[in-house]
């Protein structure tokens, strides 16, 4: 697939810069862009690029999910190096996989390889490095999944779980990821623990009260994102893989006004108290009602405003 900007159109993108500062912060984000899966993700990755050129935000996050390798990553992030706007980025699980001879493992990606690609490119990578302005202060992790997001009566052993495979049907992180060091048997646990402890540094480091609190995570923390009504068990067997409710205590132990976070393949919106909760992916070409990646991302492109502790969304997504 064509993943790689033309030179005529790489210096078409000058320095994308708001021309009056002061105001409300203004806030794009979105996530799981998948740029290697269909030449239609990668279009509408370029298509953020022109949108953000013509109208620039202050900061754009992206919460996951851009590209399965390195080489991916890199390609995406430098075509819009050149843009002085605050570009922050935080891995998905399929980011972390590493199905090939030269990818590293999973936690050498999470904790070296992808930060060093964002320096590079002039990304801010948000895992145990918050991101702390004027307005407002950002903390991000991947996040993981410990079954928990399944309904409180299943039919499934640990041990089914943890297989990931319901007959024919693969859930890919068993297979694309590699984590040397951690025991399959309690694998996920584990890794909810461990992203969960940075997480709660990263939080910790945030002290200033008068910056809006905002965090991003790839995975979801809310069954209320899930249907169930009517699937049979062989779907709803993949909602163990959608997050973990286990982090939802940290909603009210920080004063945390705006989460977006990525994963599922929908918009979704829930109020939790004070904190407004944003799920509006870009998602792969089929499950895209207008296959047009400027229509796609006019609807999926969360744009918000953020000033005085109050987020207002300007466009309805
Ligand atoms: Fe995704
Ligand atoms: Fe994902």
């Amino acid at each position: 697939m064509g993943c790689r900007p033309t030179l005529s159109y790489h210096f078409a993108w000058t320095l994308g810069q708001r021309p009056i500062k002061g105001g409300p912060l203004l806030l794009y984000a979105t996530s799981d862009v998948h740029i290697d899966s269909h030449e239609l993700n990668w279009q509408l990755w370029q298509e953020i690029g022109r949108v953000c050129e013509k109208s620039p935000p202050d900061v754009l996050l992206i919460a996951g999910d851009l590209a399965e390798s390195l080489d991916g990553w890199s390609r995406a992030l430098q075509i819009f190096s050149h843009f002085s706007f605050q570009k922050l980025i935080l891995p998905g699980n399929h980011d972390l996989w590493s199905r090939t001879e030269s990818e590293p493992d999973s936690f050498s990606k999470y904790e070296k390889d992808l930060p060093e690609i964002c320096n590079q490119h002039g990304w801010h990578y948000l895992p145990k490095n918050p991101w702390i302005h004027r307005e407002i202060a950002v903390v991000g992790s991947c996040c993981w999944y410990d079954y928990s997001l399944l309904p409180g009566v299943h039919p499934f052993s640990h041990e089914e779980l943890s297989q990931k495979r319901r007959g024919p049907v693969k859930w890919m992180d068993g297979f694309a990821c590699s984590w040397p060091g951690i025991s399959q048997e309690r694998l996920d646990e584990t890794l909810v623990e461990y992203f969960r402890g940075q997480l709660l540094q990263d939080l910790g480091m945030v002290s200033d009260p008068s910056k809006t609190l905002i965090l991003a995570t790839h995975f979801p923390f809310y069954q209320e994102f899930l249907r169930y009504e009517g699937i049979s068990w062989d779907r709803a067997y993949f909602g163990a893989f959608m997050g973990s409710s286990s982090y939802r205590d940290i909603l009210s132990s920080f004063p945390i006004k705006l989460h977006i976070c990525g994963h599922l393949h929908r918009r979704e919106f829930l109020k939790m108290d004070d904190c407004s909760v944003y799920l509006s992916p870009v998602g792969t070409v089929r499950e895209w009602t207008v296959k047009d990646p400027a229509a796609h991302l006019q609807r999926v492109l969360l744009k918000l405003e953020v000033q005085n502790q109050k987020i207002e969304c300007t466009n309805g997504a």
